[in-house]
């Protein structure tokens, strides 16, 4: 039960997913400084800002993920064991999976994902393009443990995180799911991550300031959020997009900054801003090979194959579970 449900319930009817988004937006606005947690970037809108975003030229990751995947298909086919289940966690674009479904030979897909509709009409799409393949979607919080459906029991497990966003994670957070992902695929595991590699400053701040804008509008979209669904009212003009590297915390860091001294109402509460002042809205951390090797090697995973793109900037590893 959300502690600040009752209050808000005078006035508005909230559902429990909106009551838990109210409670975090009420409770992080409070900070000092102020925050918002990326997951909430993520309705309707923002999942459509964020698939523009991936197709943008200063954009490197998606592409370069993808082109791993191609490239090293043959040698990803041949560590996955056949008739393993491939178990997604999180359920984005199906171009990436696809891409494993196609070489490999898998027994089961299971995405896991918090939208249910989502979940189903990705599902559909998969069982009429690989009719052999049994898929069973599960909705359910990937961070947290949950069960595999009952089917896939007797197969080896192989679990697929792709698109860095393990970077989305504080290092204690990606710690904290890879030791999860452990539990539940269990002893003899794989998995297939992709991770967003450490470089060069200039490259960077432009992949997340984008000349068209798109990433500022999928970042100011989350007032947009606020409002639509708690009533706030935020002035979206009186706020701009900011994004920067933090090179000691190997993060881009997404900022939405004041333009004015200005205060906005949400649900009741009121937050009053600075000029200049921040909502420090999503982390992006970079690693280094040997620095992802070490976050999966306390999590109780051994990275056995590191593939890069030519030029380094992103990185697609296997890993299998350790002792
Ligand atoms: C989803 N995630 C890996 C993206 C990233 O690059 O951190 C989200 C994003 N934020 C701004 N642009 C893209």
């Amino acid at each position: 039960m959300n502690v600040h449900a009752p209050a808000l319930a005078t006035e508005h009817q909230l559902d429990d997913a909106t009551s838990v988004f109210a409670g975090d937006v009420i409770e992080d606005l409070a900070q000092h400084p102020k925050k918002l947690s990326p997951k909430y970037f993520y309705d309707a809108k923002g999942s459509e800002l964020f698939e523009q975003i991936t197709v943008l030229p200063e954009y490197y990751p998606t592409r370069t993920e993808l082109s791993i995947l191609r490239d090293r298909g043959k040698e990803i086919a041949a560590i996955i064991p056949h008739g393993a289940a491939l178990i997604e966690f999180g359920a984005g674009a199906t171009t990436k999976v696809r891409l494993l479904l196609k070489r490999c030979q898998f027994g089961a897909y299971v995405p896991v994902d918090i939208s249910g509709d989502f979940l189903n009409a990705q599902a559909d799409g998969l069982r009429k393009d690989f009719p052999d393949l049994d898929v069973y979607p599960v909705a359910a919080d990937f961070t947290a443990p949950f069960e595999l459906p009952a089917a896939i029991s007797g197969m080896p497990k192989v679990g697929f995180f792709p698109g860095s966003t393990l970077g989305n994670f504080e290092p204690h957070e990606a710690a904290a799911f890879l030791r999860t992902a452990r539990k539940i695929l269990g002893d003899g595991a794989q998995m297939i991550i992709g991770v967003d590699l450490e470089k060069d400053e200039r490259t960077l701040y432009d992949a997340y300031n984008d000349k068209a804008g798109v990433t500022a509008r999928f970042n100011l979209n989350v007032l947009e959020r606020i409002n639509r669904e708690l009533g706030g009212n935020f002035d979206l003009s009186g706020f701009m997009h900011r994004s920067i590297y933090n090179k000691d915390r190997h993060r881009i860091e997404m900022h939405l900054i004041s333009r004015k001294a200005q205060n906005v109402r949400v649900l009741g509460h009121s937050f009053s801003f600075r000029p200049g002042e921040s909502i420090h809205t999503e982390n992006s951390y970079k690693y280094s090979l040997e620095r992802f090797a070490e976050l999966a090697r306390g999590a109780g995973w051994k990275v056995t194959e590191s593939w890069t793109d030519k030029a380094r900037m992103f990185s697609v590893h296997a890993l299998v579970a350790s002792d």
